[in-house]
């Protein structure tokens, strides 16, 4: 079966650059969720969170998931970037544990923050709120992962190599 990484973690961990540098250095495909979605669904996700709230974007989120995750062929090596709440789907996890490994990617709340501040994503508005999510989530990431890697102080790159390393010990 073709070998899956799926990187998880909150907003701002990095999950789209390590992911693409990892990719590329693995030779594999780089998918991200977030795109993903907001092409098959047609519309960003500040809108979708605007118009169906946030548990309606979980229920697109889960079943776009399951498309890409179909869509891989049985030879192909791919890199996805999850969303940083996809794990708190359980349907999500499940599905992606059946078809390879979940790698979190832990990041010291102020250098996430520092990195979406200026965004547009829909639960980056508020400081206080985004610090207590980040609290919150982070038991559903550390028992939801295979791997942990711990972020604080590396470069993208130097990220992107250790999970080049695990993807290639589970292949
Ligand atoms: C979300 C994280 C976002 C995006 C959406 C919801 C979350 O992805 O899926 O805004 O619930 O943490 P990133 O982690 O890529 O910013």
């Amino acid at each position: 079966m073709a070998p899956l990484v799926a990187l998880s973690g909150f907003m701002g961990s990095g999950k789209s650059s390590v992911g693409r540098l990892a990719a590329r250095e693995l030779g594999w495909r780089f998918v991200d969720l977030d795109q993903e979605i907001e092409t098959r669904a047609g519309r960003s996700i500040p809108a979708i969170f605007a118009e169906e709230g946030e548990a309606g974007f979980r229920r697109i989120e889960e079943e776009i998931l399951a498309q890409v995750v179909a869509s891989i062929p049985g030879d192909e090596g791919v890199v996805l970037a999850l969303g940083g709440g996809t794990v708190t789907t359980p349907r999500a996890v499940e599905m992606l544990r059946s078809r390879g490994r979940i790698v979190y990617l832990e990041v010291p709340v102020r250098e996430a923050w520092a990195r979406v501040e200026s965004s547009d994503r829909p639960l980056a508005r508020s400081r206080k709120h985004f610090e207590t999510l980040a609290r919150e989530r982070r038991s559903v990431y550390l028992r939801t992962a295979d791997v942990v890697v711990d972020t604080a102080g590396l470069t993208a790159a130097q990220v992107a190599e250790r999970v080049a390393r695990v993807a290639e010990e589970g292949t």
